[in-house]
């Protein structure tokens, strides 16, 4: 018997044992969601479409097994080296990087496809980042970047209250368990965070109760919800020389892991997205490529 059910099982689970998981499972449900990410950015792509592609802030680099379809050369970075633990094959490499230095790490012109998934809101300088990007990029290459946007923030208040009891219900669960729980943890592996050039911030404890931490490098979650909206973004972009060719809706998620696979595909029908992703060209270029990824 599987001791991992989703939130949608779980009164059955209740029922049937004590001591099971509520939630999603953090590494399964972050690599479905990688998944449904690359399906909705890629899905139309020939396979080996990109000749030499760049993945900036990887993570743990699950998404390259899915970007190696549509790629020739991949080299998968991040700057977490505890985090981006891949060996090398015929056709991905992995390096350490920090992603505000990419313009002076590689060539000019050296890749097609430059890709990032939740990066850029953890960089305090993302304009560096996309101006070195601007600069790796061939003429007629696609630079994509995929992020949390306003409704994921708001999303993510509003969950907060729920999540914190579920969360605690779930503890209680695997500590009245003493066998079927601990094999699992509640945690999430000791990566160290995303906002790695920046200190962790403390939260008062005021705050705490009923207010996530911020996911970026905003300071406050008002200053992070502006951050995340499209305009910010669009005017980032145009200053480091792209044009925005489309901004796709990817998926919905809480990103608390509930596991409402149901819930989210009717959100996700009813057309709201938490995660957008800025397909881009350079200004007064045109790349071929792109005709695979509009909408
Ligand atoms: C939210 S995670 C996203 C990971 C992966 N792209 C994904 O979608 O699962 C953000 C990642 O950015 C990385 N990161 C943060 N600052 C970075 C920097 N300056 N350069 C490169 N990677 C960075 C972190 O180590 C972390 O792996």
């Amino acid at each position: 018997m599987s001791c991992y059910v989703t939130a949608a099982d779980a009164p059955e689970a209740f029922g049937r044992i004590a001591g099971v998981r509520i939630k999603a499972d953090p590494t399964e449900s972050l690599h479905r969601f990688k998944q449904r990410e690359i399906a909705a950015v890629f899905g139309r792509c020939p396979r080996k479409l990109f000749r030499r592609a760049l993945e900036l802030g990887a993570g743990d680099g699950y998404t390259s097994t899915l970007l190696a379809e549509y790629v020739q050369e991949l080299v998968c970075t991040d700057m977490n080296p505890r985090r981006l633990t891949g060996i090398d094959t015929d056709s991905v490499a992995f390096r350490i990087l920090d992603a505000e230095e990419v313009g002076e790490q590689f060539s000019s012109g050296e890749f097609d496809l430059v890709y990032s998934s939740s990066l850029l809101e953890h960089l305090p300088d993302p304009g560096r980042a996309l101006r070195g990007i601007h600069r790796i990029l061939r003429d007629d290459g696609i630079s994509i970047h995929l992020m949390p946007n306003r409704l994921w923030k708001g999303t993510t208040v509003l969950l907060y209250m729920p999540n914190r009891l579920l969360t605690s219900v779930e503890k209680l669960l695997i500590a009245a368990t003493p066998s079927s729980g601990r094999t699992h943890s509640t945690r999430r592996p000791p990566y160290g965070g995303n906002n790695l050039k920046l200190a962790r911030r403390k939260q008062s404890f005021l705050t705490k109760q009923f207010l996530p931490r911020t996911h970026g490098v905003s300071g406050n979650t008002l200053a992070e919800f502006l951050a995340f909206g499209k305009a910010r973004w669009v005017h980032e972009f145009q200053l480091a020389g792209f044009r925005v060719l489309a901004v796709k809706r990817v998926a919905f998620s809480s990103g608390y892991r509930f596991g409402y696979e149901r819930v989210r595909r009717v959100l996700e029908r009813l057309g709201l997205y938490t995660v957008s992703a800025y397909i881009l060209c350079k200004q007064d270029a045109q790349s071929p490529l792109a005709t695979h990824l509009l909408p």
